[in-house]
């Protein structure tokens, strides 16, 4: 069934991305109407959010009768969620003492609807008694957030209160629609806090000589963003990465190798930690021997390249006198998806194994359709951004610590 939203834009200047989430649950089947506050309209206008839901946009309590034969208390009863989106210090304010001063404002009032805000605003203003008093005042009331992020911030400033990004406020959504009781790790509460979390990403490149190398497609994407997803839930993350393009995720610890040796004593050097994340696209070879010179194609005879087997950092940690609580390595497959996980989970000493089918375009892509291997069965994940499914998983690993 059609999950219909009600979307309340505050002003301010990530009411731009408010656009883009109207588009992102769009995309999930979830339909918005649009209140926009006087402030949220300096920033969209009534016309852009309008054209994006194919709704009327609410901008005036007065207005209301005529514009949609709708009473503020019909209107927010008719949806499954109010969502706040720039949620600005003003509006959280006005809605944790009551006051109803405007149509988004009294709609809050009026409401008996869950609601979730995904603040946005300065990051003194975010950290003021004040708002966080308000924020603490609302979540007894029962609502729920998400967000805010921390990052270089519109004003010139760096710090939390930037607005979390449209596919993780639409994967908040998501949750709260499905009544999903982890929403608390949306909170701005970091439940991983105290946590060492060590991340594998990316190939490794195991040379053969100055010029040459062996190595694979992984382009990183989903190991970052994981260590990014157990950064933002308070986690101390180590992310061993190897060679790719990717900026280092913010407030996480990055350490740079080449191959697989390199890598795993990276990773025995970040030990101890709670949660091991191995993603990385090991090579299972290297060559026997890297030559100094480049190696010259021989006149007949075989190739030239002898290759001996890597370490498996996977199984060396899940057997490691330090081992990590919770260890989980990765299953890129092209079939038999499942029944190779499991297999694999065994064998590996995990506790749980990431199963993806890459037959597709996952290596290198956006998208990522994960199936979550345990001991006590599979969970199947749908197809969602490798960030939606980062935080997904970082939802699970709080469960699980
Ligand atoms: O056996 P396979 O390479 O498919 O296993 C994949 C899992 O094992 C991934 O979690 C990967 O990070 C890890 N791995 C490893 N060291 C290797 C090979 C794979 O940590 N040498």
């Amino acid at each position: 069934m059609t999950k219909h939203v009600l979307l309340i834009i505050g002003g301010g200047i990530a009411a731009y991305k408010s656009l883009f989430l109207i588009r992102e649950l769009s995309k999930r089947g979830i339909t918005s109407k649009v209140i926009l506050t006087k402030g949220g309209s300096q920033f969209v206008t009534p016309l852009s959010a309008g054209a994006l839901t194919g709704e009327t946009v609410l901008t005036d309590l007065w207005e209301l009768d005529e514009q949609a034969e709708m009473g503020h208390i019909e209107l927010s009863r008719s949806a499954d969620l109010i969502v706040v989106a720039p949620a600005t210090a003003n509006l959280l304010a006005r809605a944790a003492h009551g006051v109803a001063d405007d149509l988004a404002s009294t709609t809050l009032l009026a409401t008996d609807t869950r609601v979730l805000y995904a603040p946005a605003m300065n990051v003194r203003m975010w950290e003021a008694e004040a708002t966080q008093r308000n924020v603490a005042q609302l979540r007894d009331d029962g609502a729920m957030f998400v967000g805010p992020d921390a990052g270089d911030m519109a004003c010139g400033e760096f710090g939390e209160g930037r607005m979390a990004e449209p596919d993780a406020i639409a994967d908040a959504v998501e949750a709260a629609l499905m009544g999903d009781t982890s929403l608390d790790g949306w909170r701005a509460d970091k439940p991983l806090q105290g946590k060492r979390a060590l991340v594998t990403a990316g190939p490794t490149r195991e040379p053969m000589d100055p010029v040459r190398y062996l190595s694979n497609h992984s382009s990183g994407k989903q190991g970052y963003a994981i260590a990014q997803a157990l950064a933002d839930q308070g986690a101390e993350v180590t992310l061993v990465s190897g060679p790719v393009t990717l900026p280092a995720p913010m407030g996480v610890t990055r350490v740079m190798v080449e191959t697989a040796v390199e890598m795993l004593a990276a990773c025995e050097a970040a030990l101890p930690a709670d949660v091991f994340v191995s993603v990385a696209a090991v090579a299972d070879w290297r060559p026997a021997a890297r030559t100094d010179k480049k190696t010259k194609k021989p006149k007949d005879g075989p190739a030239p390249l002898e290759l001996v087997e890597n370490p498996d950092i996977l199984k060396t940690l899940g057997d490691h006198k330090e081992r990590p609580a919770l260890v989980i390595g990765f299953a890129a497959e092209t079939h038999e998806v499942v029944t190779l996980a499991r297999a694999k989970r065994l064998r590996k000493g995990c506790d749980w194994i990431v199963a993806n089918d890459v037959s597709g375009d996952v290596m290198g892509g956006d998208q990522n359709a994960m199936i979550i291997v345990r001991d006590d069965g599979e969970d199947s994940w749908p197809r969602m951004t490798k960030s939606a499914a980062a935080r997904k998983l970082a939802r699970e690993i709080v469960k699980a610590l």
